[in-house]
């Protein structure tokens, strides 16, 4: 199958056997392991792409789900596709639209067509099945686009993972067979299988039988324990092949993501930054800083002495904790782009130790300064 998304491993780490490696798309390359930020309403929230490029972004996420309800594919479409509707010329990938209709509707039905459900704004009945998620997804244009899947929840018993996994499976083969434009957009299979590594490698099967260009693992970071992650990682991405980028969905934080990087991902995503951000909460190179606390009125410090964002080279603590109190959106800027700043330069640092064999050094450190080594 010709694809236009590859993937080229340059070399693993010694220590830890992360990967340093490069996916190609039709809108430029993006170098791996990396952080993907998520623009869920074909906007990172407070960002404009000029920021997003100032911190070398390269691929960022957006949603089937909520690009759908509103303003309609079809008007993206007509636009001339997501990237030029909002004026972002790197990469594009889309999430199909069933986990957020798993984690933002009740009342949902599932059924081997698909699943009914309801608009979580207005009330509406709607359904959304693999073939349209693939048509809608055809028509925003993304680069990246990810089959249609069932992320069940934590936890889900033994029998409900399996049939839900092979569920998944043959709607990955409908995806596969509806996609329309794979000439110029790649398509994911999303490994699930929940905490059971029998039907992780059923899983995994599956989808690696069916030729996608790349793998997401899913169905990780609902609510399990850190070591259930880690295990279903390291028992899960041998499975898949070296020549193909493996992407780890919903997964944010500092530590997830080194430790994601050292069991063989290559792509992460979450709104944990962004969200974060707006709520006045920092991530710093020690640890989680609450800017909005009282102990920061008089501090005209940067937020992280040891960023050089924009952001920490101009703004104090003390004049961000003052727009965040007032609800001032200037400050939910000012934390968005030095989130996003530190992930994605977190990232860099991850390549730049892999690409010198260090990487397990590198996250000893990262952890004790972060404070995540502490009982
Ligand atoms: N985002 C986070 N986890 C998942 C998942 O399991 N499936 C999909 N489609 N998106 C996700
Ligand atoms: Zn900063």
């Amino acid at each position: 199958m010709t694809t236009p998304i590859t993937y080229e491993l340059i070399k693993t780490d010694k220590q830890t056997g992360a990967r340093l490696g490069r996916v190609h798309t039709p809108h430029g390359s993006f170098d791996t392991p990396t952080f993907m930020p998520v623009g869920t309403l074909a906007t990172v929230k407070t960002m404009s792409p000029e920021d997003l490029h100032s911190m070398d972004a390269r691929i960022i996420l957006s949603n089937t789900y909520h690009l759908w309800l509103r303003p309609g594919e079809e008007i993206i479409r007509e636009a001339g596709g997501l990237h030029k509707f909002m004026n972002w010329d790197g990469a594009i990938l889309t999430d199909s639209g069933g986990f957020q209709v798993f984690s933002l509707s009740d009342m949902r039905e599932i059924t081997e067509k698909g699943v009914h459900f309801r608009n979580h704004l207005n009330g509406d009945k709607l359904f959304l099945s693999p073939e349209k998620a693939m048509q809608i997804q055809n028509a925003l244009g993304s680069d990246i686009m990810m089959a249609f899947d069932e992320c069940p929840p934590f936890p889900a018993t033994y029998d409900y993972m399996k049939a839900s996994v092979e569920r998944t499976s043959r709607w990955a083969e409908r995806c596969l067979a509806a996609h329309e434009r794979s000439d110029v957009q790649g398509l994911f299979g999303i490994v699930q299988g929940g905490e059971f590594e029998e039907l992780r490698s059923q899983s995994a099967r599956d989808l690696v039988s069916l030729d996608f260009p790349g793998y997401a693992i899913g169905g990780l970071s609902v609510g399990e324990p850190k070591d259930i992650m880690n295990r279903m990682l390291e028992h899960t991405t041998p499975l898949l092949p070296a020549n193909k980028p493996r992407y780890l969905m919903g997964v944010g934080s500092p530590d997830a993501l080194i430790d994601g990087a050292i069991r063989g991902i290559d792509m992460f995503d979450c709104v944990l930054p962004t969200r974060i951000a707006r709520n006045g909460t920092c991530m710093t190179s020690n640890g989680r800083l609450v800017v909005r606390n009282a102990k920061y009125a008089r501090d005209f410090g940067p937020i992280d002495e040891n960023c050089d964002c924009h952001v920490c080279k101009n703004y104090s603590r003390a004049y961000i904790r003052h727009l965040i109190r007032c609800n001032e959106t200037f400050g939910f800027r000012l934390t968005t782009y030095h989130n996003l700043h530190f992930l994605v330069k977190l990232m860099e640092q991850v390549r730049a130790a892999i690409k010198e064999d260090r990487l397990g050094d590198f996250k000893e450190e990262f952890f004790e300064q972060y404070g995540l080594n502490k009982p």
